[in-house]
């Protein structure tokens, strides 16, 4: 009896292990911080450890959180504030200061990305996105940090069209703001960070694009694009993003994909765990197999989900819901193996 109860414990254990998904250095979760109820940093880099989360985004500069960050081994995205993007794009000392302030004291933080504010393209700073950037590469480089990738951060407002992916294109007002930002991060080999979710697109019209095309698990391509065939939506959205790139001659600029994921909650039959759960791991499953996108096929990509935590301070509904997390620690649904 003993050890029949012990097999079905040993099986039941192994279908858990067998649906959550272990982590490559291509996946990365915001450590997004809108809430009043959430672990100390240092609680929570240890729930990132624990559950073998390599990269990490924090939005805005956090002592507290850079200090828990100290000899982690794990890759951080540092953003600016938005505020702070005009500021710095003012003169170099006043990247210098930023750089002294929030980099400096943090010798043993492993910062990869440093990003110069979130989604501030397209929008009113976007503007002083290239100047700021050239500012924060030559602090940083005056300080030793010769390789970490200074970038900004797009989303796909910035878009006039993205159907079909070919036809993506920025509106003029963007282009000619991407075309500095793009020369910058040819000139570093930088890539450009963009937020893409397609639960947005999906939740805004269920009855015209497919559910499975939205969770990566259509059996179908249902987008044919020339000679391109796309089956989930993610592709097709970050594929609008490069032909955008592409019509300002910048095809060669890579992305870094700075938040995606789904919500579990606020929205109806369209958020709930399951939807979640499977967009989440089969983002990961498709990040991870390297096969691209079918306009870069074989192209890794960084992709960051959004987020570790729901977060009690943002607007009530769909946005408190994204978190792989409760902030008592306990996972919303099975994902990772921690
Ligand atoms: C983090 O930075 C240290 C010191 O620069 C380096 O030795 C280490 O390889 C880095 N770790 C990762 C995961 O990149
Ligand atoms: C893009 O990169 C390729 C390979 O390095 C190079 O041959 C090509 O000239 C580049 N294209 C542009 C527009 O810079
Ligand atoms: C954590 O919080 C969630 C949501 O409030 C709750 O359902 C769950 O029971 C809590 N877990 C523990 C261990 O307290």
């Amino acid at each position: 009896m003993a050890s029949l109860r012990n097999l079905s414990i040993f099986l039941t254990l192994a279908l858990i292990l067998a649906t959550q998904v272990a982590l490559s250095t291509s996946i990365g979760v915001n450590y997004g911080r809108n809430g009043d109820n959430l672990p100390s940093p240092q609680n929570v880099i240890s729930l990132y450890k624990k559950c073998g989360i390599k990269l990490l985004r924090l939005f805005e500069p956090n002592p507290d959180v850079l200090e828990a960050l100290k000899g982690s081994g794990i890759e951080v995205s540092l953003g600016t504030r938005n505020d702070d993007v005009k500021v710095i794009a003012s003169s170099v000392s006043a990247a210098n200061q930023w750089v002294n302030t929030n980099i400096a004291p943090y010798s043993q933080v492993n910062f990869t990305w440093i990003v110069l504010g979130n989604e501030i393209i397209p929008g009113a700073e976007g503007v002083f996105a290239t100047q700021a950037m050239q500012n924060m590469k030559e602090a940083l480089i005056s300080i030793g940090l010769t390789n970490t990738k200074v970038t900004t951060s797009f989303f796909l407002a910035g878009l006039a069209s993205s159907y079909p992916p070919s036809a993506g294109a920025f509106t003029d007002e963007v282009a000619e703001v991407m075309k500095d930002v793009t020369a910058f991060l040819l000139q570093n080999d930088a890539p450009l960070m963009a937020n893409v979710y397609p639960y947005f697109p999906y939740a805004s019209n269920p009855a015209e694009i497919k559910l499975d095309y939205a969770l990566f698990q259509s059996k179908v391509a249902p987008v044919t694009d020339g000679s391109l065939k796309y089956d989930n939506l993610f592709d097709a959205m970050v594929d609008a993003v490069y032909s955008a790139l592409e019509k300002i001659d910048a095809g060669n600029v890579s992305l870094v994909i700075g938040e995606t994921g789904w919500p579990t909650a606020g929205n109806g039959a369209i958020t709930n765990t399951e939807n979640a759960k499977a967009y989440n791991s089969n983002l990961i499953k498709h990040v991870e197999s390297g096969v691209g996108t079918p306009k870069r096929p074989g192209q890794n990509i960084d992709v960051f989900i959004f987020a570790m935590f729901n977060e009690n301070l943002k607007a009530a509904g769909v946005e408190q819901n994204w978190g792989l997390f409760y902030p008592n620690t306990t996972a919303v649904y099975p994902l990772l193996q921690c």
